[in-house]
């Protein structure tokens, strides 16, 4: 007898016929690439035979009932932009358990039993709680640039907002060198340093500074004021803004101490959470949302669908942010030396 409640991914065939209502969501920081995974959860629903319902503004939405049934047609086009159609916030109210409850009583009027949630930790922990306390299913679609998920390789929106600052440091090197300056440039990425390691290694930054890996600001500016003696003319140092030794108005301040060098600020910002996604992410939130669909209907729950070394996993939600992702600091290590400034030769004449 086929069981009716399993997920086939082996032959990609679902042979559950379940109808279920899924109320899916935006929450905390916009990500591009949400909008592709919107898409995904939604045509593989339908797909399947379920109801679905979009729920706006994130749990906010929720809260105070924006609500409407979604069709195949309602994420026409959506792919290709950056923010999310279906908006997001970051809700104070829904950490009150009054708020909580004026969310479940609007699922209760939908009859939506099951939430896929697209965002980061923040949103898997309000998801955790809520489903702990409610009647409720609930899975979660990694979708934030820090990339600081435990459970997958990558985020949805890392692969964009790195190709974005790189674009930025590829201007801002036009400026350093014709000026001879020194650049320090913030990205985002709250602690991880993810984003600062790609767009700096990407970007042929001199200095990356990480919350992994603190650098002693003494024997940064002990090596930037020998490389500048060294003939060092331009420099760009990139720092993630929960960096242990401050942003980087802190770290210029601190440099501007002891060197004697054109020194100017660059900081990144909103910048990076816009602009249409790129081909990876738009690839990576298709597969996860709709691995999350087939999880759903698999009756998982409490769980995030990732991918992890090219494949599809289940993490527990409390999981994804309670473990520490691994930063592979070789990457680090590799950039001081492609941008080691060697010593000058020394020519010996009798
Ligand atoms: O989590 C994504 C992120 O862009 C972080 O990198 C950044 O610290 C934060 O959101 C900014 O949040 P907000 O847009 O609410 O100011």
């Amino acid at each position: 007898m086929a069981d009716t409640n399993s997920v086939h991914k082996k032959g990609g065939k679902i042979t559950m016929s379940e109808n279920k209502s899924i109320g899916v969501l935006t929450s905390g920081g916009d990500a591009p690439g949400m909008n592709a995974a919107l898409r995904a959860v939604v045509r593989t629903g339908i797909y399947h035979g379920n109801t679905l319902f979009g729920i706006k503004r994130g749990y906010q939405g929720m809260i105070e009932g924006e609500i409407q049934q979604l069709t195949r047609s309602s994420v026409s086009n959506i792919i290709k932009y950056g923010g999310t159609v279906m908006q997001t916030a970051r809700s104070a109210e829904f950490l009150t358990k009054e708020g909580r409850e004026k969310a479940f009583k609007n699922l209760k009027r939908f009859g939506i039993d099951n939430l896929i949630v697209i965002g980061g930790d923040g949103s898997f922990r309000g998801l955790h709680e809520f489903i702990h306390e409610f009647p409720v299913q609930g899975i979660g679609v990694p979708g934030t640039i820090d990339n600081d998920l435990y459970g997958t390789d990558f985020t949805i929106g890392f692969d964009t907002a790195v190709n974005t600052g790189l674009e930025a440091i590829d201007k801002i090197r036009d400026t350093a060198s014709s000026h001879s300056r020194l650049f320090i440039i913030e990205v985002m990425g709250r602690t991880s340093g993810y984003i600062a390691l790609y767009t700096g290694i990407g970007g042929g930054a001199e200095e990356i500074l990480i919350p992994e890996a603190p650098m002693d600001i003494q024997k940064l500016c002990t090596k930037l004021d020998t490389d500048h003696k060294r003939g060092k003319q331009s420099s760009i140092i990139v720092v993630t803004e929960g960096e242990e030794t401050g942003g980087a108005l802190e770290i210029k301040a601190d440099i501007e101490k002891v060197i004697n060098w054109d020194i100017k600020v660059s900081i990144l910002g909103h910048l990076q959470r816009g602009g249409d996604p790129s081909a990876f992410d738009r690839v990576l939130a298709s597969r996860l949302g709709y691995e999350a669909v087939l999880a759903t209907m698999n009756n998982q729950s409490d769980k995030m669908v990732g991918i992890v070394n090219k494949i599809v996993t289940l993490t527990p939600l409390e999981e994804t942010w309670s473990k520490k992702k691994v930063l592979d600091l070789t990457y680090l290590t590799m950039n001081e030396v492609l941008a080691a400034q060697p010593a000058p030769s020394i020519s010996l004449t009798c």
